[in-house]
């Protein structure tokens, strides 16, 4: 057993902790301000999020280690729309480069299954981060009316 992938699975976690409720914050703060169809996407998001928390703490548990409980940094709270995305879009290609490297260092250490995890988890934050930048480019590109088709349910 490698400690340090199990360093590298809990360094992910605390990141995914983070995702969790960056997400969720911006879905009920987005559903106060009625836009209610973006709000659902981003309760989607951390959801999955969620599952990425577990399934680490799953994979850190069977190689004997702790899983932390610590979010990596503290939510944002607050932001416009834009800003919301382009925190989010920070937050994935983040996750993306360091779960690349992960990927790589459980291959150098040989844990083939820890590799795999990771990889799962890139193919989803790369869904994330596609979903962040065209929603930031449908707003740039066409602003209000834009806007008005995130309101409601
Ligand atoms: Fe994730
Ligand atoms: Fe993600």
């Amino acid at each position: 057993m490698s400690q340090k992938v199990i360093d590298l699975l809990n360094a992910a976690r605390a990141r995914e902790l983070a995702a969790i409720s960056q997400y969720l914050i911006q879905h009920y703060e987005l559903e106060d301000k009625d836009f209610g169809k973006l709000g659902k996407k981003m309760k989607e998001i951390g959801i999955q999020e969620m599952k990425h928390a577990e399934a680490l703490a799953e994979r850190i548990l069977f190689l004997k280690g702790t899983p932390t409980l610590k979010p990596e940094a503290a939510a944002k709270k607050g932001q416009e729309i834009a800003a919301m995305l382009t925190s989010n879009i920070a937050l994935e290609s983040q996750a993306i480069k360091m779960y690349n490297e992960a990927a790589g260092t459980c291959a150098q250490e040989k844990d083939q299954i820890s590799k795999q995890l990771f990889e799962k988890l890139l193919g989803e934050e790369e869904d994330h981060l596609n979903f962040f930048e065209n929603t930031k480019e449908h707003l740039a590109e066409l602003g209000t009316v834009y806007l008005a088709s995130l309101t409601g349910e």
